[in-house]
């Protein structure tokens, strides 16, 4: 109907439009704001599939974790959601608390897109010292940093909102964006308070350009370019969600190092979106690699180094990976932990850009991996990240099964007499070196196939392989296999797996690698079976527990 068309109306007919508008207009809003249900109303968390341990919306999509922040004894957890279906759409940011890091308690939705532009990815600060003047009753702010992506012009700019109820209720601020450089891609700050200089820092990044741009603040309102980082590293991919916090150098009283974290849309040694680090310094106004980082072939060949010898490695081999699984995408870590706690904690979106959008769950659609404690440690290659989950997750351990290490058919035996939860499981498991073959764990087995987790000591690699396992066909890229090198073939290897309906999560020796795989096994695929090239192939020590669910 068009304006002319309403002119010509009697004015009795205009008045009665008008109002059946309004009631109209009203109900829908009663049924937007009201009406839809929050995520806990909405399901019972035992559907097929349905992780109980790990985070998961009640219902709907979600993506990259977002504005995490510790206040008030609560860690909270935003997250890419769509309110209104199971695939990616109308980004809004999600919200949930812990206060154990375990247990999770949905709140409503936190920030609504709104006029034409979504709440892209971004962090959440404690404004302590009130900085930007949104405190109040002598309280400090919580402030969000994050995306506004357009849909009706190719813009993404930086907005701010702030909350004074524990981010309960956010207010969009009105002077934003906040930051605003003119570009198509330009997202995903995580901001953070720099004691040595007095003000905020952010790291934003620059996609296309392969790029990480700081900037700085005095009052997270006005914003200072300060320098970029990049491309270095992984480069194939677009450089989304970074992340920057000083790391603690294990055994070393204290020493620190800095981290850039830089999640890669594609190109990852598994296949599709990863998440890479980069270890060095920041002072402040730039970050600067470690001597001891992987060279690009293009950096060897200016070096004068022969090709041949950088190409001896695989390409991926350029970059230092958090993950070598396909599964691990967007990881960001909490803001302001107290220090008297002292750790950097931080998960990730179980999920990889590549089918996404496909995985056969409902009514919810992804996961984030349990949280984890960060550290680094010094190897002979350099500062390498370790990953454990954090030790929280140990009051969800029932039963203990403990096999003290015997040929394979013993460990078999071992394993039927036990009768393990196969999908709801961790373990511990430890593997001597062979001269031969590859040893480990069938997951999810049936006579239709499994999921594998094993070292092949011929290779030097540990490995998941779900090529076989369950429900393949809703993408043709989901089926395969990831691996990471075995750090030696000399030594035994000490595999800390936590096994959740349909997500795998394997710590190689204390952290030192981690591999994060979705499966998703048919209900009756709950077998487990350790294998090996002889039957009496030794392994154990083994350590299993029996997870008790986090969401019942
Ligand atoms: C990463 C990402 C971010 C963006 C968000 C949109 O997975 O692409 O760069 O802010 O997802 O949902």
């Amino acid at each position: 109907m068009n304006s002319q068309h309403n002119g010509n109306k009697p004015t009795r007919i205009r008045i009665i439009e008008r109002l059946v508008r309004a009631v109209v207009g009203w109900a829908l809003a009663v049924v937007f704001c009201a009406g839809f249900p929050t995520p806990a109303e909405a399901a019972d968390y035992s559907e097929p599939f349905r992780p109980q341990f790990h985070f998961t919306p009640a219902t709907n999509w979600m993506n990259d974790p977002n504005g995490m922040v510790y206040y008030a004894g609560e860690y909270h957890l935003f997250y890419q959601f769509n309110p209104w279906g199971d695939k990616w759409g109308h980004m809004s940011w999600g919200h949930a608390v812990t206060k154990d890091l375990v247990h999770w308690e949905h709140l409503p939705i936190a920030l609504y897109e709104e006029n034409d532009v979504m709440i892209f990815s971004g962090s959440a600060v404690v404004d302590w010292k009130n900085t930007s003047g949104f405190g109040r009753d002598g309280k400090p702010p919580l402030v969000a940093i994050y995306t506004g992506h357009h849909t009706k012009k190719p813009l993404q700019n930086q907005h701010i909102a702030y909350s004074n109820d524990r981010g309960r209720t956010w207010t969009k601020y009105p002077g934003n964006p906040v930051l605003d450089i003119g570009a198509k891609d330009f997202r995903d700050p995580k901001a953070q308070w720099h004691e040595p200089t007095k003000r905020w820092v952010m790291a934003v990044s620059w996609p296309l350009e392969r790029k990480v741009r700081f900037y700085a603040s005095p009052n997270l309102k006005e914003w200072t370019h300060l320098s970029d980082f990049g491309p270095a590293g992984a480069i194939q991919g677009i450089w989304e969600c970074p992340d920057l916090f000083p790391l603690r150098i294990e055994g070393k009283g204290g020493l620190e190092k800095w981290v850039l974290i830089v999640n890669v849309g594609s190109g990852a040694p598994a296949g599709g979106s990863g998440c890479q680090y980069f270890v060095g310094n920041f002072d402040g106004q730039r970050f600067t690699l470690d001597p001891g980082s992987p060279k690009r072939e293009s950096e060897l060949v200016s070096q004068g180094k022969a090709l041949s010898q950088a190409s001896a490695r695989p390409a991926a081999e350029a970059a230092l990976w958090a993950d070598w699984g396909r599964d691990f995408y967007a990881a960001v870590s909490w803001n302001d932990v107290p220090k008297r706690d002292g750790r950097r904690i931080w998960l990730g979106w179980m999920s990889n850009w590549e089918y996404a959008n496909d995985v056969p769950t409902a009514p919810w659609r992804s996961a984030m991996s349990v949280p984890r404690e960060l550290a680094l440690r010094e190897t002979p290659d350099g500062l390498r990240l370790l990953q454990r989950p954090v030790r929280e997750l140990g009051t969800l351990r029932g039963r203990h099964h403990r096999f003290g290490g015997g040929a394979i058919t013993e460990a078999n035996s071992w394993l039927r007499e036990q009768a393990l939860r196969g999908d709801s499981l961790e373990m511990t498991l430890e593997l001597d070196p062979l001269a031969k073959g590859d040893q480990g764990l069938k997951l999810f087995l049936s006579s239709q196939g499994a999921t594998v987790v094993g070292v092949n000591w011929e290779q030097g690699e540990v490995y998941v392989d779900r090529a076989r396992s369950g429900s393949q066909a809703f993408h043709p890229k989901f089926p395969g296999r990831a691996s990471a090198r075995l750090p030696s073939r000399e030594r035994r290897v000490k595999l800390h797996l936590l096994v959740d309906a349909c997500s795998l999560e394997v710590m190689v020796n204390d952290g030192e690698q981690a591999l994060t795989t979705l499966t998703f096994p048919a209900a009756a695929e709950r077998g487990l079976e350790f294998f090996g090239p002889q039957t009496d192939t030794r392994v154990g020590p083994v350590e299993a527990w029996d997870l008790k669910s986090a969401w019942k």
